[in-house]
């Protein structure tokens, strides 16, 4: 387990949108070097990059042509060795995405593959053995291919699955996952690894991780095998870099060998009811909201069977967002956005902060653009100050990648900066006590101290220290020590006697 990651909090950049130096309307790698000052800032020193190899950006580069070479409309390779440089110099760890499941229909292995004489890049995909034959269960495409068969799809029309077999075939054209075309397409991904790896880069956040060998068993033991083996090529060769996982299932990932997996936003599940508050499918309630309609005990009886059965795996990666998901500012106002960074940088694990989130930008209601659909709203660009295109681009107006928030009060660093009551002042505060304190990082000891349903506050431990969180519009009570002492506090609270007393939409931590 690489030991920065005990106090890491992550800020993840999507590339297109972060800060544009040579005013072609999109955000490029020299703009995030320029900016790492502000990370440094905001109390981040991890940074996780959504995908910036060259790519057609039918899926905003999740599509990816050449897993080695950097998108020219973001630089140059030497540029994102700078990157890795730079941050180095402050600290700053720097986690690339790579995508392991698929390519983009333009990458040089599937046209190979398309071809119709056998090559050494045949099996690199999923085929079947004729033009009329699909793959049962899953997306397929034919006819496109000069070759007799049709192929599988892992996401979009334009996301080729790669071949890491099948465990449960049915089929002759299914491969084992140890067939050697099958390990080939294995020791490609190393390759890939190895290629950023060896030029500075920190490690990857891994895309769909959980969806290389088909037809796995309920325990994605196969999958899980080929991540057992990339740790432990990570374990012999770059003990300090480390693999987040997409998969959201912490019991099959920290146990297949990722040092973290993100806990993602899934309709009914524990994240979603202390962040969202969607209105469909019964709604989550968020528990973060002040109406009090949330319920602590939805949270818990999600998480704490993941956090006991893994925390000595690895870490469970509360997000703020991602580039998938509606911002928070979407059903949150700022002081519940407060509340819930104070409570996702205090939880156990590794905690990541999207760009924009510490402002509280908002989501948009935007058409889509590179396979965003709904969400394109949540990739929008990052709001320096209230200068031309909100300080992310010089290029005119019209030709900024995406729009940026037009509301007169758009939120922005330069508006927030200089006010301790801000979003952003919020977010610095919580983020250098969690530095100052190791009872805050991502392996201290969590206790559930007091939590009832549908009731508040909620108070948990981190080692010695006490946190609660009351974000109902009412009072709250909870006994404790009065020898505590109160090291930070959202709104107002007050120890009394034995008792902590809890105003409106207020948290407290205590030594
Ligand atoms: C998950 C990524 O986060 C998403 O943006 C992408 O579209 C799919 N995987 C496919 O790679």
């Amino acid at each position: 387990m690489p030991a920065w990651l005990k106090d890491a909090i992550f800020y993840e950049i999507y590339p297109q949108s972060f800060k544009d130096t040579n005013g072609d309307g999109i955000g490029d790698i020299n703009g995030i070097i320029e900016k790492l000052d502000y990370v440094k800032s905001l109390g981040c020193n991890a940074l996780w990059i959504n995908p910036c190899y060259d790519s057609p950006f039918k899926d905003a580069g999740y599509d990816v042509r050449d897993y080695k070479k950097v998108a020219p409309r973001y630089g140059t390779n030497e540029d994102l060795y700078k990157l890795f440089e730079e941050a180095h110099k402050r600290d700053i760890h720097v986690l690339l995405d790579l995508v392991p499941g698929h390519t983009s229909e333009e990458h040089e292995w599937f046209l190979e593959s398309k071809k119709a004489t056998r090559n050494e890049y045949s099996d690199r995909y999923v085929w079947t053995n004729g033009w009329l034959q699909g793959v049962p269960g899953h997306p397929y495409i034919g006819g496109e291919a000069d070759r007799d068969g049709c192929y599988m799809l892992n996401f979009f029309k334009c996301q080729p699955a790669l071949n890491y077999g099948f465990l449960n075939r049915t089929e002759d054209w299914q491969k084992a996952p140890d067939d050697p075309a099958c390990l080939a397409t294995r020791e490609a991904l190393k390759d890939v690894m190895r290629f950023w790896l060896d030029r500075g880069c920190d490690g990857f956040r891994v895309d769909m991780a959980d969806s290389l060998v088909k037809e796995d068993d309920e325990n994605k033991s196969a999958t899980g095998a080929i991540w057992k083996d990339i740790r432990a090529m990570l374990d012999a060769d770059y003990p300090e870099a480390a693999i987040i996982s997409e998969w959201s299932n912490p019991m099959q990932s920290l146990k297949s060998g990722f040092h973290a997996d993100f806990y993602l936003d899934h309709h009914g599940n524990g994240y979603n009811t202390l962040l969202r508050d969607y209105e469909t499918a019964g709604g989550d309630h968020s528990f973060l909201k002040k109406d009090g309609n949330g319920d602590i005990m939805r949270f818990l009886n999600d998480f704490l069977p993941k956090y006991d059965s893994t925390k000595d795996d690895g870490y469970i990666s509360f997000i703020t967002c991602n580039h998938d998901t509606p911002r928070p500012r979407r059903t949150l106002e700022f002081q519940e956005l407060k509340l819930a960074t104070a409570l996702f940088l205090t939880l156990p694990g590794v905690p990541f902060i999207y760009y924009g989130d510490e402002i509280g930008m908002r989501y948009l209601d935007i058409p889509t653009k590179e396979g965003g659909y709904t969400r394109t709203g949540s990739r929008t660009p990052m709001q320096w100050n209230h200068g031309k295109n909100l300080g992310f681009s010089d290029a005119d107006s019209k030709d900024i990648y995406l729009p940026v928030d037009p509301s007169a009060d758009a939120p922005t660093v330069t508006s927030q900066e200089n006010d301790p009551d801000s979003l952003l002042s919020t977010v610095k505060a919580l983020t250098k006590i969690r530095h100052e304190y190791t009872d805050l990082h991502a392996d201290s000891e969590f206790e559930v101290v007091y939590a009832e349903a549908e009731e508040f506050p909620f108070v948990f431990k981190r080692g010695e220290l006490y946190v609660a969180i009351n974000p109902s519009e009412k009072k709250a009570g909870v006994s404790v020590s009065k020898k505590r002492e109160k090291i930070y506090e959202i709104g107002t609270t007050e120890i009394k006697e034995n008792s902590l007393i809890m105003d409106p939409q207020s948290f407290v931590i205590l030594k």
